[in-house]
């Protein structure tokens, strides 16, 4: 399994910790950046990079981390392809991924703790999207996507 991750300034901590227990779980990670928590980066270009491996299926997901989680599932969500859900706690997760199979996960470094961090990505690795009657839902967020291009 191999997995993208990236981060703001406030998430590069968190971030580098993650890289760590991702690497415990033999899970191959793709950082994206930034190389240091010492100035705010151009978070965007990073989220963009995460997306766009996610959503073009280079690799198994995507994770990315700022200070709330807002801003980076925001700008995720603009790439085509692209289920950016934020998930700063256990239930959120668990729908994001069983019903919704996000394949970008933000969290906020700012609200929850490592411990809860690495909870979430866990839930998320390893709870299965349900398919079935969510396959249609998620083609209409597709057809959603083409509707809007270009407006
Ligand atoms: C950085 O101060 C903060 O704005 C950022 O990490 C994030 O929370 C934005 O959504």
């Amino acid at each position: 399994m191999r997995i993208a991750i990236g981060s703001d300034h406030a998430g590069y901590d968190m971030k580098e910790q993650l890289k760590g227990f991702l690497a415990k779980r033999s899970i191959e990670v793709l950082d994206c950046g930034p190389d240091t928590g010492d100035k705010p980066p151009e978070y965007v270009a990073i989220a963009k990079h995460v997306a766009q491996q996610a959503a073009a299926g280079q690799v198994d997901g995507g994770i990315l981390i700022c200070g709330t989680g807002i801003g980076m599932s925001i700008a995720a969500n603009k790439v085509p392809g692209a289920r950016a859900g934020l998930c700063n706690e256990l239930f959120s997760v668990k729908y994001a991924k069983s019903d919704v199979n996000i394949n970008v996960l933000c969290m906020g470094s700012r609200i929850i703790s490592q411990r809860m961090a690495e909870e979430i990505t866990t839930l998320w690795l390893d709870i299965p999207f349900s398919g079935g009657r969510f396959i249609p839902r998620l083609q209409k967020i597709s057809e959603l996507e083409v509707e809007m291009r270009g407006c």
